[in-house]
């Protein structure tokens, strides 16, 4: 079958998806109806999404062997499954479930180009634990495990412990942005966000530059977890190197998110983002923070290395504890639609290049995909982000 991943070509980086497939209704409006109200759409169209399928198909056509666990509606399922196999990604971990819709995501785009979007999780959050189980226990070293925020966060957090246990890398792009403590994926080896999303993570974890070591005591996964992460902070940048079931963090202890940070569900302050993080330098906190700042910030307290996407402004980074920026290519921006999940699958698929390449070209991809309407119709091949280069 054409989603087989082929054995023959083990230079490819294998990358397994566990996340979220859904069904894109874009529906382009004149304006939002208002309520009782029925309106006459202009155009509309169906097509793949969901971060983890648009992740999957970027790695994919980044060049890697790619799998996904995830889960459709047996009924309304197969044509975001054909869209999968034509990228030529493994679908036999996506559960075919009868009794639930896949996930759908209705998009209404007004003739200002402003989105309303509605989102139905249906068989998303109902993805099998044994597919998960199945797929992550048959990872090995080098191999990377991907994860978004749109599965239950107890799917997540189990594919990312299997995987750490298996020695592979564990690559977490959190969005959405995390609601609460209970959302964020202990144990991860890099971590993807935007801007917004840095700066909640930052929040919840109370993580400032004057708290940078691992909160102690807070981290669960050192008890339930296996001694040592899926690799240094080093080589989850670089990729270069095998992971190993012995590996650790810079501070010697495996890669865990300080869970005694502030969550806005039991913290009234928390809501506002100026003073968010309670008890922290009040020059730290809120808008003013620098990026710079929250990335030392965050990677102190996992523990692992962060790079944060800043859109036309390309990335900024913190990798094996060195900070950096790489600028975005400038484009004219149509629609950004899967600029991040682009980055995302791309950055995760490179795993063999040197960190400048690995980031040159995932931002390249990115920034391709804006220049282009739509989700996984947007993201180039591999050989489009190629010829960009010198
Ligand atoms: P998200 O869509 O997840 O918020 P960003 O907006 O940070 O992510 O965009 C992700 C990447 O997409 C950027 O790092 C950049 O490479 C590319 N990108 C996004 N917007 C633009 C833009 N206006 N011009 C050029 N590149 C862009
Ligand atoms: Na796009």
């Amino acid at each position: 079958r054409p989603g087989t991943v082929d054995a023959e070509l083990p230079s490819r980086t294998r990358v397994l998806v566990v996340g979220s497939v859904n069904i894109d209704d874009a529906v382009r409006v004149p304006r939002f109806p208002g309520p009782g109200e029925t309106l006459g759409a202009r155009s509309s169209d169906t097509a793949l999404g969901g971060k983890g399928a648009n992740q999957a198909v970027a790695a994919a056509r980044a060049g890697a062997a790619v799998r996904m666990v995830g889960a459709v509606g047996t009924r309304d399922g197969s044509a975001v499954l054909g869209a999968l196999d034509a990228d030529g990604i493994d679908t036999e971990g996506v559960a075919r479930l009868d009794d639930l819709p896949s996930g759908r995501a209705f998009v209404f785009i007004d003739d200002r180009a402003e989105n309303s979007i509605v989102i139905v999780p249906g068989a998303n959050h109902a993805i099998p634990e044994a597919a998960v189980r199945e797929a992550c226990r048959a990872l090995r070293p080098g191999e990377v495990l991907l994860l978004q925020n749109e599965i239950p966060a107890a799917t997540s957090r189990l594919a990312a412990r299997l995987a750490r246990e298996a020695g592979a890398t564990v690559v977490w792009n959190a969005a959405p942005a995390p609601e609460g403590l209970q959302e964020l994926i202990e144990g991860h080896d890099l971590l993807l966000v935007n801007e917004h999303e840095l700066d909640r993570i930052a929040t919840l974890l109370g993580a400032t530059d004057n708290s940078p070591s691992v909160h102690p005591g807070s981290a669960t996964s050192r008890a339930a977890g296996p001694q040592g992460g899926a690799g240094s902070a080093a080589q989850a940048g670089t990729g270069s190197a095998p992971t190993t079931a012995t590996g650790g963090s810079p501070h010697g202890e495996p890669t865990a998110i300080a869970l005694s940070g502030n969550d806005s569900r039991t913290d009234p302050a928390a809501g506002s983002s100026a003073g968010a993080a309670s008890g922290a330098d009040p020059a730290a906190t809120g808008s003013a923070r620098s990026v710079e700042s929250l990335l030392t910030a965050v990677a102190s307290a996992t523990g692992g290395d962060v790079i944060c996407t800043l859109g036309a402004a390309g990335a900024a980074y913190r990798v094996g504890g060195v900070f950096g920026r790489a600028a975005a290519r400038p484009v004219e921006a149509v629609d950004t639609t899967a600029a991040g999940d682009t980055f995302a699958g791309y950055f995760a698929a490179l795993a063999d290049l040197p960190l400048p390449r690995r980031l040159r070209r995932a931002l390249d991809a990115a920034s391709l995909a804006v220049t282009r309407p739509g989700a996984s119709p947007s993201i180039p091949a591999r050989a489009e982000v190629e010829a960009l280069e010198p």
